[in-house]
């Protein structure tokens, strides 16, 4: 055996458990406002930045200690000040930004916390239904992308597709299919104040939270959340647009969802599928984001399909699996789209 190797994956080891050490304790940064307190604050004592967050000063002292050690923080051992610095608060402390990524730190928690479970999944089969992660994981899965979704959506993806944006100014109507807490459902109702809106979900807490959201933002009256998936659903009318984000790999019936999908839309209306980006080959996927997304398929996206029956296709389902569903469901064209994103890959479909 080679010793060097050895010792190298020792280290990495280490350094995978610092990542998963890492994590929890910015999640506490995001939660208890500890990231917030600190940006844009310089070299700051620890009594500071409890005084800041009005947090218990033991906790905070080692919070502090933790996130120096594990390079999210500066620490001045001469003055015994900690810094966050500036490039770091542009991604921990921007909730609502499209560069923000507290929202991993807060889906942490809820994934690992299913690991036992899902070890017990892999001799018994089946798997952990989606409303068992509760309503604080739905919120998580938002907080991930919310910022993209409201800062580009409209103003960068959407134009991409011919016609879509015309059609929503003049009134359309559009579908998002899986719209979780309802992000994608409320930053269209708001761009487009003419267009009906419609989010459908089958779980009932995140259209309750949906509901909950849009009624804050004065938008319940634009905007229908119904708790269905699409085999039950039955509209009156066809769709100009139906959006379907991060959800299609989550499907437990993706061929015959789609085939709704595809019913469901106007003879010249667009489905536009957001997927997280992954490549089709498993080695072209060996990377920080290949592990994060298949850490989020076992521990969420194919376990949650698997607890359904489905065939748990899984998060890094990747664009030839993609394109062949929509194939097999019978649209008649599907084109990934050449919109830049280090996190997510698009396709547009028509019926
Ligand atoms: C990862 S979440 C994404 C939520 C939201 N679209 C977003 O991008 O934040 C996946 C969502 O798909 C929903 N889902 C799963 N199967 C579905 C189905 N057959 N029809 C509609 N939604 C479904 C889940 O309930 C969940 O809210």
């Amino acid at each position: 055996m080679d010793k060097d190797r050895i010792k190298a994956f020792a280290d990495k080891v280490y350094g995978d458990m610092a990542g998963a050490m890492a994590m929890g304790m910015a999640f506490v940064g995001v939660k208890k406002g500890l990231f917030s307190a600190m940006a844009e604050q310089g070299p700051m004592t620890r009594e500071q930045v409890v005084a800041a967050t009005n947090l218990q000063p033991r906790y905070v002292e080692e919070w502090l200690a933790g996130m120096t050690t594990a390079g999210y923080l500066d620490y001045d051992p001469d003055t015994g000040t900690f810094a966050l610095p500036d490039e770091h608060s542009y991604l921990v402390a921007s909730e609502g930004t499209d560069h923000f990524m507290g929202g991993l730190f807060c889906a942490a928690p809820g994934l690992l916390s299913v690991a036992p479970k899902v070890a017990e999944a892999f001799e018994q089969g089946g798997g952990i239904r989606f409303e068992d992660y509760g309503p604080d994981f739905a919120q998580a899965l938002d907080l991930i992308n919310s910022g993209q979704y409201e800062q580009r959506l409209t103003s960068y993806w959407l134009p991409q597709l011919p016609d879509v944006a015309e059609r929503l100014e003049a009134g359309g109507r559009v579908l998002d299919v899986g719209c979780g807490v309802g992000r994608v459902a409320m930053t269209l109702a708001t761009a487009f104040p003419s267009a009906t809106v419609v989010g459908l979900d089958p779980d009932r807490e995140s259209i309750r939270l949906a509901e909950k959201e849009a009624a804050a933002a004065g938008l319940s009256q634009r905007i229908d959340f119904i708790a269905e998936t699409t085999r039950q659903y039955t509209p009156d009318q066809p769709f100009d647009l139906i959006t379907a984000f991060d959800c299609v790999h989550d499907f437990a019936e993706p061929e015959a969802t789609l085939q709704d999908i595809r019913s469901l839309l106007a003879a010249d209306g667009t489905l536009f599928i957001v997927e997280p980006r992954a490549a089709d080959r498993l080695e072209e996927n060996v990377n920080a984001l290949g592990a994060v997304y298949y850490g989020f398929s076992l521990f969420h996206c194919m376990t949650q399909s698997l607890a359904n029956g489905g065939p748990g296709l899984g998060t890094c389902m990747g664009p030839a699996k993609t394109k062949e569903l929509l194939g097999e469901a019978g649209f008649s064209s599907c084109e990934q789209l050449g919109i830049r994103s280090l996190t997510h890959l698009f396709y547009s479909a028509r019926p």
